[in-house]
């Protein structure tokens, strides 16, 4: 039997990369051979607009390795009925660790701290500048989903008092609920971003979140940077409406503007939130065995929410 045809978005992670040549036959994404495509393979950061699945008219599967999918145009493969999967719950630890990583960070000044002692500043000035503390402060979540509620979870250990807005409330949880992120930042210390992007969520965290934020506020995000509006973001750590920021997400990804690299309150990572290669391999499996479940004719492991079977 001749091996089945999948397209590959551009800069997958060489983990899935490496099972999806040994197992089908691979197409770059401009290939002359779309014709024949039957699968997808696309990261959580790739674009899968309306254009290009309407050039692939045998697509049957769209299989992210990203929890995040808001790349992909869903309801134009839904109409087709085209199958969409991604990787839940596996990278759940690695994004939270790294949301607390960015708390701790910006609020103790790590980046600043180790820079202090390279630099020798420690033996020519002495101590360096008084931090923030982190324990005890008051976390606020845009987002409660699985992520959220791990990095809730671990901010219980520091004796941080939680609250989240979210679409819907959850009332099996503990924490405090808010309806707008504006009200919610204004009874935070710390605003955590950990929501799907997308058009629902797009510049969520906008200027007046920020101001209710107010000047010893963090901001940290680890959801993806269409959450905050980057311009009111700079701004408001140039002027001091916000104390600092932990920032893993940006909006034009990988360029990050020279304003942000330039404010030395801010603690910035490359879009690592699940760069583990614990995690990653994790993601690359659950990955395949979507693309080996749909080619069997098994049930997917882990479509998208608007792809799961009603009821
Ligand atoms: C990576 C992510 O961008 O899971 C997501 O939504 O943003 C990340 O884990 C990527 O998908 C890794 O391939």
């Amino acid at each position: 039997m001749p091996a089945t045809d999948v397209m590959l978005a551009s800069r997958l992670s060489p983990l899935y990369l490496e099972q999806l040549s040994r197992e089908f036959a691979t197409h770059p994404i401009d290939s002359a051979e779309a014709a024949k495509v039957r699968g997808f393979a696309a990261s959580g950061d790739s674009k899968v607009p309306a254009d290009l699945i309407a050039k692939l008219p045998a697509l049957e599967i769209i299989s992210v390795m990203g929890v995040g999918y808001d790349g992909v145009d869903v309801a134009a493969a839904k109409q087709r009925g085209i199958m969409v999967t991604h990787t839940p719950d596996v990278l759940n630890d690695d994004v939270a660790d790294l949301a607390i990583g960015l708390m701790l960070s910006a609020a103790r000044q790590l980046p600043q701290a180790d820079r202090w002692v390279r630099e020798g500043h420690w033996a020519a000035k002495g101590a360096m500048p008084l931090a923030r503390k982190m324990s005890g402060a008051r976390l606020g979540l845009v987002g409660m989903g699985r992520i959220g509620q791990a990095i809730a979870q671990r901010a219980l250990a520091f004796g941080m008092t939680i609250a989240y807005t979210s679409r819907t409330p959850k009332p099996n949880l503990p924490y405090t609920y808010y309806t707008d992120a504006r009200e919610l930042a204004s009874r935070s210390d710390f605003l955590v971003a950990i929501t799907p992007g997308g058009e629902g969520t797009r510049k969520l965290i906008n200027r007046e979140v920020l101001e209710a934020l107010g000047p010893k506020g963090i901001l940290v995000n680890v959801a993806r940077g269409s959450v905050v509006d980057e311009a009111a973001l700079i701004d408001a750590l140039q002027r001091g409406v916000i104390g600092g920021a932990g920032l893993d997400v940006f909006e034009a990804e990988p360029n990050v503007p020279q304003a942000l690299r330039e404010l030395p309150q801010v603690v910035l990572a490359p879009h690592i939130g699940s760069a583990t290669g614990e995690t990653r391999r994790a993601m690359a499996n659950l990955a395949m065995d979507n693309l080996r479940a749909h080619f069997a004719g098994k049930p997917l492991l882990t479509p998208v929410p608007e792809c799961r079977p009603a009821g």
